[in-house]
C-alpha cells in the first residue's frame, strides 16, 4: 500500500504513539479491502460513544489512547451518548453508569473531539457536499451522507473513524470509489407514502431483501430530509445499507444495466408495518430516531399541545437543536403535556431496560429492530398520533 511522506511519518512513529497505532489500523484495514492509498477526509464522526455499547474495555482503550497524546486532526463529532449530560439525574439513570459515561466524553474531549453526541450531524450545520470524502460511523449518519448529501464514506466502526480523525486520512477503497457507487436493486414504489412509520416500513422491508446491494427507488413522489432520514436508518438497521438512490429525489442516480426489480406495494407497506407493531399501549414513546430535526420537535410540541398524550414520551434529539427548541417554547410545550426532549442520547443507547421500561413506542425502523435486542422492549410502532394515544 502506498504512503504519502506525511503517512508514513506517522506509520513510523515519528508523529507520536497515538498517531502510529491509528494509522497501523487504518493500514491494516485498507490491506483488507485492497486499498492502494489513502484519502484525505474532511470530517469524521465517531460512534462508539455510549458506555451501554463500549464498557469498560472501550473506556479504558479511549483513556489509553488520549494519555498517549491522540489529538484529531479534522473536525470530529460524537454520536449520542449513554445519557442526556444535563437530565440524567431526573431520567433515572443509574449513578455508576453516568460516572463512566462522563470519562468516556472527557477521554473522547481530551482528543479534541466535539461533545455533538448526535447521530444526525446534518441537521446541526455538518453537512458535507456533494463529492466530499468523509470518515463517519453511525449506521443512519452514513446513508444519509452518502445517498442525500451525495457525500462519500465507507462504514466505519468507532475505532477506524476516530484513526481517521487523528490521522486526517482513510483508506481509499469501497464507497470512495465512483465505480462502487452504482445500485444494482430497483425498487418501482406503488404505493403512497406519508409518514414517517411509512418510510420506516418501507426502509426495514427492502434492507432486508437488499443482500449487499444498493437499492434505487422508482415512485417515490415527494420526500423530506426526515422521512430519507429513517428510510436510510431502517434500511441500515434491517440491511445495512449504506447507499441508496431515490429517482428526482437524490443529487446522484447510478444505475447498473440489468439490475434485479422489485415492486413495493400497499401490501408490503401494511404487511410491515404490522409486523413490527405488537399492539401494545406503550408505556413510554420515543420519537426522534434517527434525532429529530427542529420541524420534527415543532410538530410533535404542536401536536401534544392540542391533546395530552396517554403516556410518557421522549423526544430525542441534539443538544443544539435542544437548546433551539427552548428558545422557540417547544420544549415548554411538550413539558407541559409531559413529556421531554430528551438530548445527546436516544432510546436504543441509554439504559432503558433499567430504567423500568418494556413496552416502547417508535415510528422508526431502526428503533423497532433495535429496541428488542438491544434494551430488552417490546415494541409498539405505528405512526406518531397511533402510538402517542394509543
Ligand atoms: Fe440515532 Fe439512536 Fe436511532 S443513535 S439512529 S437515535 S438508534
Amino acid at each position: 500500500m502506498h504512503l504519502e511522506r506525511r503517512e508514513q511519518q506517522m506509520f513510523d512513529g515519528e508523529s507520536g504513539e497515538a498517531a502510529r497505532v491509528s494509522m497501523e489500523i487504518l493500514v491494516a484495514l485498507g490491506k483488507i479491502y485492497g486499498a492502494e492509498r489513502m484519502i484525505p477526509v474532511t470530517s469524521a464522526q465517531v460512534a462508539g460513544v455510549s458506555y451501554k455499547t463500549i464498557g469498560d474495555a472501550g473506556l479504558e482503550y479511549l483513556e489509553g489512547l488520549a494519555a498517549k497524546g491522540a489529538r484529531t486532526r479534522i473536525p470530529t463529532f460524537l454520536n449520542p451518548a449513554g445519557m442526556d449530560i444535563a437530565q440524567w439525574k431526573e431520567m433515572k439513570i443509574p449513578q455508576g453508569f453516568a460516572k463512566k459515561q462522563i470519562a468516556i466524553l472527557d477521554a473522547y474531549s481530551k482528543m479534541g473531539i466535539m461533545k455533538t453526541c448526535t447521530c444526525t450531524p446534518y441537521f446541526i450545520g455538518i453537512r458535507p457536499k456533494l463529492g466530499e470524502h468523509v470518515a463517519w460511523s453511525e449506521s443512519s449518519a452514513i446513508a444519509f451522507a452518502n445517498s442525500v448529501l451525495g457525500a462519500r464514506t465507507n462504514r466505519e466502526g468507532g475505532p477506524s473513524a476516530l484513526a481517521a480523525a487523528i490521522c486526517g486520512v482513510t483508506p481509499y477503497y469501497g464507497l470512495h470509489i465512483e465505480e462502487n457507487r452504482v445500485a444494482n436493486l430497483v425498487i418501482d414504489v406503488h404505493c403512497r407514502l406519508e409518514t414517517i412509520a411509512d418510510f420506516s416500513a418501507l426502509g426495514v422491508h427492502i434492507g432486508a431483501l437488499a443482500k449487499e446491494r444498493y437499492p434505487a427507488f422508482r415512485g417515490i413522489r415527494s420526500a423530506t430530509e426526515e422521512q430519507l432520514k429513517v428510510l436510510g436508518a431502517s434500511m441500515a438497521a434491517s440491511g445495512s445499507v449504506p447507499l441508496y438512490f431515490a429517482e428526482k429525489i437524490t443529487p446522484e442516480w447510478n444505475v447498473a444495466d440489468g439490475a434485479e426489480r422489485l415492486a413495493f406495494t400497499e401490501a408490503e407497506l401494511k404487511a410491515t408495518k404490522s409486523k413490527l407493531d405488537t399492539r401494545e399501549k406503550p408505556q413510554l414513546v420515543t420519537l426522534g430516531c434517527p434525532h429529530a430535526s427542529l420541524s420534527e420537535i415543532k410538530a410533535v410540541a404542536e401536536m401534544v399541545a392540542k391533546r395530552k398524550p396517554n403516556c410518557e414520551f421522549w423526544v430525542c434529539t441534539s443538544r443544539k437543536l435542544r437548546e433551539e427548541a427552548d428558545r422557540l417554547g417547544y420544549t415548554m410545550a411538550i413539558e407541559a403535556a409531559g413529556g421531554r426532549v430528551v438530548a445527546d442520547t436516544c432510546m436504543v443507547v441509554c439504559p432503558l431496560e433499567d430504567m423500568g421500561y418494556s413496552i416502547t413506542g417508535t415510528n422508526s425502523g431502526k428503533a423497532a429492530k433495535y429496541l428488542p435486542s438491544l434494551c430488552r422492549q417490546r415494541v409498539a410502532f405505528g405512526d406518531m398520533e397511533d402510538i402517542l394515544y394509543r
